[in-house]
């Protein structure tokens, strides 16, 4: 038996695989599908103190590799997500939230919110690149370390932080070290690439509509900077501190390598947007097959283990 399941902060995962916040996940029946597929936990879209209808379309748009996002936040409110926590229980899997809010007095409300519900972890969204005229919280230290201080005060659930892509050594290691002096149990690393532009040549004119047409990039373009965050964070965070990895993951062959960099979770966004509830199967299935091959029986076998040259 090939065993797959992970865990962060005593909560149990059957499978190390599950969708990423933002794609199909912001209504119940959307949130149903996933309960009902092979993913190993549900991540809720990222909500906010009020209900938003984000910005106007077109706002997420496939692209050969991957795809470009600028949906602003559109959610049902944080009390939406609150309600369905029992329903979403029942199907027996992990539940996490995922929160989002412009400073940290908003974080608190959502936080307490969800203390009382029956939701397993909180993931606190410090990498949202879509909402004009706010920068992202993850590339602002001193606002990303109040608003885990504020949030480490009053969750009484394990909680971990969603954070932007990083791309110097000196950035890692001053996130890194706020990080270690928090209460976080995991990050989750990392979400889209911000600000990213395509051009259609032939009208001469942007894809997505908000913001100029700039918006997140995901997909298989982002898999080599997820990986270098995974890696970075790796070797940067105190062991306790869990990785879940995220960044175009489409196959067995890019789970395996985001776990052998250090991830303990994974989370399909992109890829989940574009094949569905089924791709939870996939790559399920096709990560045990390269497990099998090389004589792996758990993810400890080689979590962690990539090899350097010297
Ligand atoms: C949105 C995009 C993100 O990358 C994120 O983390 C949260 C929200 C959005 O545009 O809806």
């Amino acid at each position: 038996m090939i065993d797959i399941s992970a865990d962060i902060s005593g909560v149990h995962f059957d499978s190390c695989i599950m969708n990423a916040s933002g794609p199909l996940d912001t209504t119940l029946e959307e949130l149903t599908d996933i309960a009902t597929s092979s993913a190993g936990g549900i991540v809720m879209k990222s909500c906010t103190v009020e209900v938003r209808e984000g910005n106007p379309e077109p706002r997420y748009v496939d692209v050969e590799w991957g795809s470009i996002n600028s949906m602003g936040l559109p959610n049902l409110g944080y009390k939406y997500y609150n309600e369905i926590t029992p329903k979403l229980k029942s199907y027996g899997k992990p539940l996490i939230a995922s929160i989002a809010g412009a400073e940290s007095q908003e974080y608190k409300k959502i936080v307490e919110s969800f203390n009382t519900s029956n939701v397993d972890i909180l993931e606190i969204n410090l990498s949202c690149p879509n909402v004009v005229g706010r920068p992202q919280i993850g590339y602002d230290f001193e606002m990303s370390e109040e608003i885990m201080g504020v949030v480490g005060d009053v969750s009484d659930k394990p909680w971990g932080v969603k954070l932007p892509p990083y791309f110097d050594f000196v950035h890692f290691e001053e996130m890194a070290s706020i990080l270690n002096n928090s209460k976080i149990s995991f990050i989750v690393s990392i979400n889209s690439i911000g600000n990213a532009l395509f051009i259609d040549w032939e009208t001469e004119k942007v894809l997505i509509k908000p913001k100029g047409g700039f918006g997140g990039l995901g997909g298989k373009y982002i898999k080599p900077t997820a990986l270098a965050n995974v890696r970075k964070f790796h070797e940067l965070l105190d062991k306790s501190i869990k990785i879940v990895g995220v960044g175009g993951v489409y196959s067995g062959i890019d789970a395996f390598e985001f776990i052998l960099s250090g991830a303990t979770l994974l989370q399909l966004g992109t890829s989940f947007a574009q094949e569905g509830p089924q791709i939870f199967e996939r790559v399920t299935r096709e990560l045990k097959a390269i497990m099998e091959k090389k004589g792996y029986k758990s993810l400890e076998d080689f979590r962690g283990k990539l090899k350097v040259m010297n």
